[in-house]
């Protein structure tokens, strides 16, 4: 399965909570690639904490694939690389978790027929070697989310289950924004379709994830409500409203992902020490990222109607 994770804005939470389903799913035995597809800022290494490729590869990386200079994108393993102690010393059951980078300072690249052949190749070799391929893309109408609407419509890649979040943070804007580079002007389905993608059937493979979202319960303030808790949980209340008016017919959000202090100080995978670091919250994360890597697979979540 391949997912695709994108966002309207930039800075949603993408790249992070990407990187701890990523996490999440290797914890329990799938193995799992990681693709770097943010060609104009390749910093998915950060978050597993690479730090020798925290802003890509110096040669051999994604840019270097797709534009035809190499015969093979390097991967990097993570369990192996990451300075984070807590990822290197894992349980031997776990899956392999693999990161494949873009090069450094690559820089944004329009795509034509070559790189959406070698994108769908790409994509091709992970999806046989891997349970589950994660594509970070670019946030907005992108390059890169150009490229993976076009490699997935190519009849070699019909075959293959891809399904899409759209990363949005809890306001507004972001909704709007969110259901605006799916639904909109050269957006996610009518570029899909443009390509050749099936409209009924693809926005069925969509989902909206609600990032970095304030906790709404009573429990820092005792037993009730305070009036400001209340105050949190109408504009809650107003922004589900409004969100369910959006989309009449089904259910397309998964999530939500707190708003957690150890991602917003550290950008980085949430493990069984950061639960010990910050208790109640660092566990609510953890349990958020954990439902959300079990539900790329759980086809009840992804049925329409
Ligand atoms: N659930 C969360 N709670 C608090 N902070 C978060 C949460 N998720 C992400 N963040 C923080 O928000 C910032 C942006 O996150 P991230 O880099 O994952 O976003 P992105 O959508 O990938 O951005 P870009 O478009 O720049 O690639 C980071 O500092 C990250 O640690
Ligand atoms: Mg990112």
């Amino acid at each position: 399965m391949i997912i695709f994770a994108t966002s309207d804005q930039g800075g949603t939470g993408r790249s992070v909570t990407c990187a701890n389903i990523a996490y999440r799913r290797a914890l329990a035995g799938n193995d799992v690639a990681y693709v770097d597809f943010d060609f104009g800022s390749p910093t998915a290494a950060a978050v597993f904490e690479l730090a020798a490729t925290a802003r890509g590869v110096r040669t051999r990386g994604l840019h270097s694939f797709l534009q035809g200079r190499i015969a093979e994108p390097t991967r990097l393993d993570v369990w192996s690389l990451s300075q984070r102690a807590a990822l290197r010393q894992g349980h031997p059951d776990r899956g392999r978790l693999c990161l494949v980078p873009g090069d450094k300072g690559g820089g944004d690249f329009p795509v034509g027929g070559i790189e959406t052949k070698r994108c769908a190749e790409l994509l091709l070799t992970l999806e046989e070697e891997f349970d589950v391929t994660i594509v970070d893309l670019r946030a907005g109408r992108s390059y890169a989310l150009d490229v993976s609407l076009r490699a997935t419509a190519r009849p070699e890649l019909r075959h293959v289950l891809t399904r899409w979040l759209v990363f949005h943070r809890w306001t507004r804007q972001h909704v709007l924004g969110a259901v605006d580079l799916v639904h909109g002007d050269r957006g996610i389905l009518r570029t899909g379709v443009q390509w050749g993608h099936d409209e009924a059937g693809f926005s069925g493979r969509i989902r909206y994830v609600p990032t970095a979202v304030p906790p709404l319960d009573a429990s820092e303030s005792g037993s009730r409500d305070s009036e400001y808790g209340v105050w949190r949980k109408a504009r809650d209340a107003e922004l589900k409203a409004m969100t369910a008016q959006l989309h009449p017919h089904h259910e397309v959000l998964m999530g939500p992902v707190p708003l957690d202090p150890i991602l917003l100080w550290q950008e980085r995978v949430i493990t069984d020490e950061d639960t010990i670091v910050s208790p109640g919250v660092g566990e609510q994360t953890a349990r958020a990222f954990t439902s959300l890597a079990h539900a790329l697979t759980d086809n009840r979540k992804w049925a329409f109607g």
